[in-house]
């Protein structure tokens, strides 16, 4: 969407502030020993405290309040009483929500307990990629030099980045135009950021795969050769400027 009235921006931050405390929260409640299932309730009740409703489950039918995605899986994991949180795992939590009509979403990898499998370098490139990639948008700006800014941090860092699943627009609904927000260089996409639009910047830094595959429950993405991948979401509005961070509240930067 557009942000064109004072009560609009108060709606989109509202709902921001909540996935962001959520998502925050989820993150410090998880432990080692937990179902992803009881990490997924945790979350559900936040949420219903504050108000939203799960856009996922809203939007799409989803069996789950979050998703919640293991190491080899990438985005969209589904909540299950039979998966178990354990020390070194790479963690994903993305939590996207509805609140008095309008959509926020955002998410963001780390490595729970002890860093066995030293993920942490590839938690921090996705991190940091995602920062700097804000940090160049602006009314104007190509969506695919913003997609430049994230493979080239990841790659500094010996990392790839995912080219099929993609950041988007968001607003009066889950997923909105601009419909693609790659985090690699599409020289075929020649759209731009306009002012006051409000997207969902998206990183999907890896350490092999290039592509995401369907694992074969409908939902969940995961990669075909085993390699991990971190992802880190904002929601922002695009202004002349540095952009306005409107899931700040999650903590990741
Ligand atoms: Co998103
Ligand atoms: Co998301």
């Amino acid at each position: 969407m557009s942000i064109t009235t004072q009560s609009e921006l108060l709606g989109m931050q509202a709902v921001s502030q909540a996935v962001g405390i959520t998502l925050k929260q989820m993150r410090e409640h998880a432990r080692p020993g937990m179902s992803t299932l009881e990490l997924d309730e945790y979350g559900g009740r936040l949420l219903a405290g504050l108000g939203a409703r799960s856009a996922p489950r809203v939007t799409y039918g989803f069996p789950g309040w979050t998703c919640i995605s293991l190491n080899h899986e990438i985005a969209h994991g589904v909540p299950c009483a039979d998966v178990i949180l354990r020390e070194g795992d790479l963690v994903n939590i993305d939590v996207s929500a509805e609140l008095n009509g309008y959509f926020g979403d955002n998410g963001g990898s780390f490595v729970l307990g002890q860093d066995r499998r030293n993920l942490q370098p590839l938690v921090a490139a996705s991190q940091r990629s995602l920062l700097k990639a804000i940090g160049q948008v602006r009314g104007g700006v190509k969506i695919a030099d913003i997609g430049r800014i994230i493979e080239s941090e990841a790659k500094r860092s010996g990392f790839r980045v995912i080219r099929n699943l993609v950041g988007h627009g968001i607003g009066r609904s889950l997923h909105e135009a601009p419909h693609e927000i790659p985090c690699y260089y599409d020289r075929y996409n020649a759209a731009r950021f306009r002012k006051n639009a409000v997207v969902a910047i998206e990183t999907f830094v890896s350490t092999k795969a290039l592509y995401a595959t369907e694992k074969g429950d409908g939902w969940t993405y995961v990669t075909a050769d085993g390699s991990f991948v971190a992802q880190h979401e904002h929601t922002i509005v695009v202004t002349d400027a540095q952009p306005l961070i409107l899931t700040a509240a999650n903590g990741i930067g």
